[in-house]
């Protein structure tokens, strides 16, 4: 949308202004023009159930199968307690299994079943034989939805009686039928048939009519012939062309913890994912459900192709998660794992005479793919992983000398033990850092990346990235930390090289990951603010690095004002004799609760159900700037202690957490996030404690019992970040700007004697800090692209809580 003027235009109150230093005659480094990946994992179902377009949930009925290697106990899986490739000894780990028949995804409504063992082939074993006269269906994951005038193709294997298929939607109406399918009685056999939705209906099922005394079902699965590129066995279009709007420079895939696998047994192994796909072995993604591997190694990297990204897969080094079961391949069969590893490479890049470029020409695809990112391993650590690395990494630099090796460095920040190791005995290219953070911290660290050496002969890809603590399950909070942490890693694009957030896609109705980037039910799709966020930074990659400062200057100080909020969280907590500014406040009617249930009186507030795994609040007394608050607080049962809010800064809430993170740490929060100012300590149950709070400035004390537990200053967390960058291609400056203040930002270029013309380009994304986009409103937060005068001051308003790119012509 262009509005014309408009953003310049806004009025903004004397105030808070922000110089931007920037040396456009300075350039410095190119910036690489495939910086922003993404990153596919099977999380959230994001392929399963999501970008894959199978519509039948366990089409080969394997789905009822224990994880490899693991029991199921009391509900739950319990991977093997044999060693742990880095503790040396077995770790406790347990997750639940929810699965409660031997038919999973398949309802039965007439007749009986029973799952036998009945082989199809040598990899597909599992059949489900039903007694008929029988109805049996399926409503795919949370329901089909279909199309009208839309063709599916029903394939199935079965032997016994016929099959009469139908779609049906919700009301019992018939969307589409087909058949009589008839086998043959004693040997499967393969029917496949069109069925043509007579209605768009979001929420319909398959039905399998089988009138048949017997009918043994091996594999029945739905794919729409509508997919993205019209490849057969292809993706969901909406979603495909949603990544695809983000220009990905690379898809990092399978994953993550995927790779690793639960246990070793169910890491990610490529060979399973090619060839017909009722040969293809399913893997047990350790985010808790099957995968049929539909999705797998060739139509990812023809996924790449169609839209321009570099493949960058990530293979096994033989441990499996650290977090699960750490598991391992001992060292005797690495030599096989990585002969598998260049069996891969072959497959995506070898002459069609090879063995495995063979079998990519068979598949469709004669030209090589050229699949030059290879990463070994997920978040494993230390020397003994290094090593492992550079077992692959010659082998594999030896035989495809345009490799880009990949090493992963643990969770957060460079793992010198495992890079010292890795490039000890063998090459390494690129260190991929993940960094999860919570609110507050990417526009608190700034310039993170500024220290990072430069004397090293690998670069950074940061490929795993996102806010997601204190942020719910994702705001507009944490997409002004986003965008901010994308303007470090671009003003440091000559060690920063690539980057993807993470995770990509959310499933709606099942989710293992709070936040993530795109969300998704069976008919609609929708992109959280971030999304944009990382839309525009693609968007607007420049080819050089500018160097650049800024500084903001505000008019006063941050006042710390508001209610006083008591709270707790997972958590049965009481309160007495609240006293705010020296002044008693009567409890007996709060000015709001949030989450959980509340009794109060004048006497005693409690908390007598905390919501669960959120903050329960109430809030009480007048809006007004804090100086202290005084009360008696007690721990009745639960996991922490109790939560008194002093107020907000700019918007964002600023909390006491005493006997927070499991009952050991107190510390001062800013919306809920990070344990930066703290001290260790924890809250016995049923004693009243005397809690007196002392505010000063953004300086806050807080005493238990007279014992001071948290002393401490707040930064302030209304700032404004930006960097900037040269587009050599159009000849325009492109300034990148996060004003993560409440209100309005004069921003004034400084560009020393360096001529602009005035009339420029501004996209922005702007939103209150707890808005998001949601399925019911879809764009609620979308970027807005206006025609904007920077005057002869080169000024441009940026909006309260706002993400902007300005695009600017460089006068020659
Ligand atoms: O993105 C979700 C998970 O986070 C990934 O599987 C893993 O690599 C990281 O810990």
């Amino acid at each position: 949308m262009i509005l014309s003027l408009a953003v310049a235009a806004m009025f903004v109150p004397a105030g808070i202004s922000t110089e931007i230093k920037i040396d456009v005659t300075n350039p410095g480094a190119a910036v690489e023009p495939k910086m922003y990946g993404v990153f596919l994992e099977e999380i959230n179902h994001a392929g399963e159930g999501g970008l894959y377009s199978e519509l039948i949930q366990n089409r080969g009925f394997t789905d009822a199968e224990p994880p490899p290697a693991c029991k199921i106990v009391d509900g739950k899986i319990v991977p093997p307690r044999t060693d742990h490739w880095w503790e040396g000894h077995p770790v406790e780990y347990t997750f639940p299994w929810n699965v409660t028949n031997d038919h999973p995804g398949w309802e039965i409504n007439q007749g009986t079943v029973k799952l036998v063992d009945d082989p199809l082939n040598e990899v597909k074993k599992k059949a489900l034989q039903v007694t008929g006269p029988a109805k049996i269906s399926n409503e795919g994951y949370w329901g089909i939805a279909t199309n009208k005038g839309e063709s599916y193709k029903l394939r199935i294997w079965a032997k016994g009686g016929p099959v009469i298929a139908k779609i049906v939607g919700k009301d019992g109406k018939t969307v589409s039928s087909a058949g009589p399918l008839n086998f043959e009685k004693n040997k499967y056999t393969l029917k496949e048939v069109t069925l043509v939705a007579d209605k768009t209906v979001a929420h319909t099922k398959l039905q399998l009519d089988l009138p048949a005394a017997q009918t043994t079902l091996s594999y029945v699965s739905l794919l729409p012939k509508t997919t993205f590129k019209g490849r057969p066995n292809g993706l969901r279009k909406d979603l495909a062309q949603m990544i695809a709007d983000l220009k990905p420079g690379f898809i990092r895939f399978p994953g993550g913890c995927y790779v690793e696998g639960l246990t070793i047994e169910s890491r990610s192994q490529w060979k399973d994912t090619i060839g017909p796909l009722e040969k293809r072995k399913p893997t047990y993604s350790p985010w808790g459900y099957w995968n049929t591997n539909g999705f797998g190694f060739h139509e990812f990297l023809q996924y790449c192709e169609d839209i321009g990204a570099k493949p960058l897969y990530v293979f096994s080094d033989g441990v499996s998660c650290a977090f699960r079961s750490g598991t391992y391949l001992p060292d005797d069969q690495i030599p096989a794992l990585i002969q598998d590893t260049l069996d891969a490479l072959e497959y995506a890049n070898g002459p069609v005479t090879s063995k495995f470029g063979k079998m990519r020409a068979a598949a469709g695809h004669p030209k090589p793919f050229n699949l030059e990112y290879v990463e070994i391993g997920n978040e494993d650590q230390g020397a003994k992983y290094g090593k492992r690395f550079a077992q692959f990494a010659k082998v594999v630099k030896e035989k495809y000398p345009k490799s880009k090796l990949i090493l992963s460095s643990w969770i957060s920040g460079i793992d010198k033990p495992a890079i010292d190791a890795a490039m000890k005995d063998g090459p390494l290219d690129i260190v991929d850092e993940h960094a999860y953070k919570n609110i507050g911290w990417a526009l608190q660290n700034f310039g993170h990346f500024d220290n990072y050496s430069r004397e090293v002969p690998w670069t950074v890809y940061i490929g795993e990235f996102a806010c997601n603590g204190g942020v719910g399950f994702g705001n507009f909070a944490a997409t002004l930390n986003d965008a901010a942490y994308m303007l470090d890693m671009e003003r440091n694009a000559d060690i920063v090289r690539m980057g993807s957030y993470a995770p990509l896609l959310q499933r709606v109705e099942s989710h293992q990951w709070d936040v993530n980037l795109i969300h998704f039910d069976s008919s609609k799709a929708f992109g959280r603010a971030s999304y944009y966020a990382c839309k525009m930074t693609a968007e607007n990659l420049p080819t050089h690095v500018v160097p650049s400062t800024f500084k903001t200057t505000y008019p006063t100080s941050p006042v710390l004002a508001g209610q006083a909020g008591l709270g707790g969280y997972n958590t049965e907590v009481q309160f007495k004799d609240l006293i705010v500014n020296g002044q008693p406040v009567p409890t007996e009617s709060p000015v709001r609760t949030q989450r959980g249930q509340w009794q109060t009186s004048n006497e005693l507030v409690t908390l007598i159900k905390p919501s669960d795994g959120s903050e329960s609040w109430t809030f009480f007394g007048q809006d007004q700037p804090i100086k202290s608050i005084q009360t008696k607080a007690r721990k009745i049962k639960g996991d922490e202690g109790f939560i008194i809010s002093i107020g907000s800064i700019s918007g964002q809430r600023v909390q006491l957490n005493f006997g927070g993170w499991g009952n050991s740490i107190h510390a001062v929060q800013i919306n809920s996030g990070g344990a930066g100012y703290s001290s260790r300590g924890n809250i016995e149950t049923d004693h009243w404690y005397d809690v007196n709070i002392e505010v000063n400035g953004l300086h806050v004390k807080a005493t238990l019992d007279g014992k001071t537990v948290i002393d401490a200053t707040l930064p302030r967390p209304d700032i404004a970040v930006a960097s900037a960058g040269l587009d050599k291609k159009t000849g325009e400056l492109v300034v990148k700007i996060v004003n993560a203040i409440g209100s309005a930002n004069q921003v004034k270029l400084n560009l020393g004697k360096v001529k602009v013309n005035l009339n420029a380009t501004a996209i922005v994304l702007s939103g209150n800090l707890n808005d998001e986009n949601t399925i019911e409103q879809p764009t609620k937060i979308v970027p807005k692209s206006s025609k904007i005068n920077l005057g002869s001051d080169l000024t441009f308003n940026a909006p309260p809580n706002s993400f902007s790119v300005l695009r600017i012509k460089l006068q020659k």
